[in-house]
């Protein structure tokens, strides 16, 4: 029997949904697939009040989740393989997976093959270092990715996915095309399931290599690397600084996470319109910048 450890947080039911898709194949007799949801104490609400979404950057950049929520694992329970389902804060893993990865609970990952699934807006490079950076901290095998993101492109996605956060609603709008990962991109993911369960001898081999490479590749996306690479350092900077001016809630920063608005509907649509248009000659122009913003990325 194989036995398989899916362990996620999802609030919108993007990673949710992708996950039940990869993991439809997986229905066999030798294999049994265990669900773990987990969440943080308190938890986030969902839809978002626009004040505690923006509010809980500071936390996200600087890598200090709240406390994990109990989580029914039992003591030494071992599983040959775990899927991670994880999404993007504030171009970091969410705080719920932060949570987890940095909890006692994620011992549970020690030697054993670890295959994420990430569901984002566009900008999930530097989270996923991080993500991969915390899995190896833990112990786990990081050996396969599958990065799944919004429908309709950076521009659209700026828009659709904040106003999915705060109303909850992900119908199509307007000119806009509707918000989160598109239902033909979750269930393609039956393909990449397939080959996880024809590959399920070597889930537990001592040294894992790659499984999904072919089927899931995780190329990374120059039209979405630039602007990051724009923005990460004045984030991180504002990032600071709230923490410096209070903790999570405070009336204290709010003026800093109003800088960091101000920063995200002047400066950040700029980037993005710049991008869009320069993406061609983007790779030329900045490849120095870029190589390096990509080796500072390498766990
Ligand atoms: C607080 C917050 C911050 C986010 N920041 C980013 C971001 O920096 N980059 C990105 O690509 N997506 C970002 N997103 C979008 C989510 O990663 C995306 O909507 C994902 O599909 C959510 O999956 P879920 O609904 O299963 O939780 C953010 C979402 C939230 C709630």
């Amino acid at each position: 029997m194989k036995r398989v450890l899916v362990v996620y947080y999802s609030q919108s039911g993007d990673v949710r949904n992708a996950l039940e898709a990869l993991t439809a194949p997986l229905q066999a007799p030798d294999v049994e697939i265990s669900w773990l949801r987990i969440d943080t104490t308190p938890p986030y609400s969902f839809p978002w009040g626009p004040r505690e979404f923006f509010d809980c950057m500071p936390e996200s950049l600087n890598g200090e989740p709240p406390p994990l929520a109990p989580v029914g694992l039992d003591q030494g329970e071992r599983f040959d393989l775990i899927i991670l389902g994880w999404q993007v804060w504030f171009l970091s893993p969410s705080l719920p997976i932060q949570a987890f990865l940095t909890a006692s609970e994620a011992e549970v990952l020690r030697g054993v093959r670890v295959v994420s699934v990430t569901c984002c807006r566009q900008m999930w490079q530097r989270a996923y270092a991080r993500v991969r950076a915390l899995i190896a901290r833990a112990g786990g095998r990081h050996t396969d990715s599958i990065v799944l993101t919004h429908q309709g492109g950076s521009l659209a996605g700026y828009i659709t996915a904040p106003l999915l956060m705060i109303t909850g609603r992900r119908a199509k709008r307007a000119l806009l095309p509707a918000a989160g990962v598109a239902r033909g991109d979750i269930d393609a993911l039956g393909r990449v399931g397939k080959r996880l369960l024809e590959t399920r001898d070597r889930w537990a081999e001592p040294e894992p290599t790659p499984l999904l490479s072919d089927v899931a590749p995780v190329n990374l996306n120059v039209g979405s690397l630039l602007p990051e690479a724009a923005v990460v350092p004045p984030m991180e900077a504002i990032a600071r600084l709230a923490r410096r001016c209070g903790r999570p809630g405070s009336l204290a920063r709010q003026p800093v996470i109003g800088l960091f608005v101000l920063m995200l509907v002047t400066w950040l649509p700029v980037v993005l319109l710049a991008s869009a248009l320069l993406t061609p000659v983007a790779r030329v122009v900045f490849a120095r910048r870029l190589n390096r913003y990509v080796r500072g990325l390498r766990p």
